[in-house]
């Protein structure tokens, strides 16, 4: 790894951070839909980040493809995002001048030819880099249209550098409309061209998942059916869809995180270990735990999965509407805001251990985990006292306060053999240093052509058919059971957990 500080030197006064990882090469960066929300949000905020620590060539442009605003309206946009989502970024200063230099602007409109003609003739007359990265911050509708539009003015074409375009979730909303995605972008593109970003993937966390179970021995010893009694993987979260109604009427919480973020990072808990450490090994192998995932039967969908959706109730001191009475939202809906499914991976490392992937909207707290359970003792000597021991955790904290948790039993201090429960902490981070945000992590890796922490089209169509029997059963269904916002009280989740040591990990 090498230290890439200095060549920030001219546009940051005021580097914070470690700036470790590969340079990337000159690269032009366009973003279609540079207005949208995403791109205020995330993307920009995390290639100013880069930029500042020298991970993004200084020289490099970001082009927004947009229309109807003007090139200072969208400027004045992308500062505001600065200071809002990237707080360390001085914005006030000269460091402002120089980001600013670095963005031009392409107006039009997507479906337009033309605006692809005007896109190829800007990247012509830029700086004479031949590399670029094409981000779709746009609605999925538009992927098919934006890679045509490349492909026909030849900007796809990889003969003088490389033209890596990056796509959003959803990669589709069911096994038929993702292999047609798929089909769509393969005859316009190349399969090593294209990157299906999971922002899951970029943290740091799920990373060192990787480095834990495959730079360290103890593990490997107890990662398997012998010593794993079940596996929770969950994304709580507190907050509920903001202005995402139109989205997530149709999509669900099912399609929403587990089928994407959770299942993946099912993948990497449960995979073998890859024979290297590059995208194609560690792709074949996530693949490989997909294809041994248990299907789904109807009368099985009803005992291993739950859904279930929120109505209203209080987080803290805010009053919280019902999901029904959300903006956008139907007053009869039936979308679940939380689901739960039961995996069982059928092969030798994980037979009879239930992956349980859960998910959902409004919860007491937001917090992401993975949670190794392990079996129960064979034989209790303590149990006569007033806590029994209780069966080994090793939690791996993905959100927030990143890091690696083992729960034991310990003994009480004085004369005695009672038992109490203690937690062995690592936190990822000291206090004070900085966790990479996801974006970074993962715009680093399009532009330095890593594609292990990206979607193959084969996992993608993978995971929807597992996906597809659940959303068959529940597309016929009337009603939802309801959970009260801020609580745990989701109906079915004790009963989903009754044979698993320990039962529900609700997280504290
Ligand atoms: N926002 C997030 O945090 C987030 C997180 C995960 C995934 N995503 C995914 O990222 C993508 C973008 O999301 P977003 O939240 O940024 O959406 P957004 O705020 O609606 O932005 C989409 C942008 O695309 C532009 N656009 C749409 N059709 C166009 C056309 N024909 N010509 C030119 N521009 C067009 C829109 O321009 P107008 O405003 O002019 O219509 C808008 O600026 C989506 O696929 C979403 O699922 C977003």
């Amino acid at each position: 790894m090498e230290n890439l500080a200095s060549n920030s030197e001219s546009v940051s006064t005021a580097m914070d951070k470690e700036c470790i990882g590969k340079q990337t090469d000159p690269t032009n960066i366009v973003i279609f839909g540079a207005g949208g929300d995403l791109t205020k949000r995330k993307l920009i905020p995390a290639l100013v980040k880069m930029l500042r620590c020298g991970l993004l060539h200084q020289e490099s442009k970001i082009i927004g493809v947009l229309k109807g605003r003007s090139l200072d309206e969208w400027l004045a946009s992308l500062k505001e995002g600065i200071s809002e989502y990237a707080k360390d970024v001085d914005v006030n200063n000269e460091q402002w001048k120089n980001f600013s230099a670095m963005f031009k602007m392409v107006d039009g409109d997507l479906a337009d030819d033309a605006t692809y003609q005007l896109l190829d003739a800007a990247l012509e007359n830029l700086n004479g880099f031949t590399h670029a990265m094409f981000y779709c911050a746009v609605p999925p509708r538009m992927y098919t249209t934006i890679a045509a539009g490349l492909h026909k003015q030849g900007l796809s074409d990889q003969t003088k550098g490389f033209r890596r375009v990056v796509i959003e979730k959803p990669f589709g909303m069911d096994l038929k409309s993702s292999k047609q995605l798929n089909q769509e972008l393969q005859e316009l593109l190349s399969e090593t061209q294209i990157y299906r970003i999971d922002h899951y993937l970029g943290k740091e966390s799920v990373q060192n998942l990787l480095v834990y179970r495959f730079a360290n021995t103890i593990l490997e010893p107890l990662w398997n059916r012998n010593y794993v009694d079940h596996i929770q993987i969950s994304a709580a979260e507190d907050i509920g869809i903001g202005y995402r109604a139109n989205y997530y009427e149709k999509s669900g919480a099912l399609r929403d995180m587990i089928q994407s973020h959770l299942m993946q990072v099912m993948t990497l808990v449960a995979m073998e270990p890859p024979v290297e450490f590059t995208a194609k090994a560690v792709r074949d192998e996530k693949i490989k735990v997909l294809r041994a995932v248990r299907h789904f039967e109807k009368d099985t969908v009803k005992k291993e999965t739950v859904a279930a959706q929120y109505s209203s109730g209080t987080i803290g001191d805010a009053k919280i509407k019902a999901y029904v009475a959300e903006e956008g939202v139907s007053a009869d809906s039936v979308t679940e805001t939380f689901s739960a499914a039961r995996f069982y991976i059928d092969n030798w490392r994980w037979q009879g251990v239930p992956f349980i992937l859960w998910t959902g909207k409004r919860l007491p707290k937001r917090v992401s985990e993975i949670v190794i359970r392990f079996r129960k003792l064979p034989f209790n000597l303590f149990d006569t006292h007033a806590t029994p021991p209780i069966a080994n955790s090793l939690v791996f904290r993905l959100h927030p306060d990143e890091g690696i948790f083992l729960r034991m039993n310990a003994k009480m201090p004085g004369l005695t053999t009672d038992t109490q429960r203690m937690v062995m902490r690592a936190p990822y981070s000291e206090d004070g240093q900085d966790v990479s945000d996801a974006y970074e992590v993962l715009l680093h890796d399009v532009l330095t052509g890593d594609a292990t922490l990206f979607s193959r089209a084969d996992e993608v169509e993978e995971s929807w058919s597992i996906i597809e029997p659940i959303l068959d059963v529940w597309k016929d269904r009337i009603s939802i059971d309801r959970y009260r916002a801020g609580s745990w009280d989701v109906p079915g989740m004790d009963e989903l957990f009754t044979d698993c040591v320990g039962g529900w990990h609700k997280p504290s």
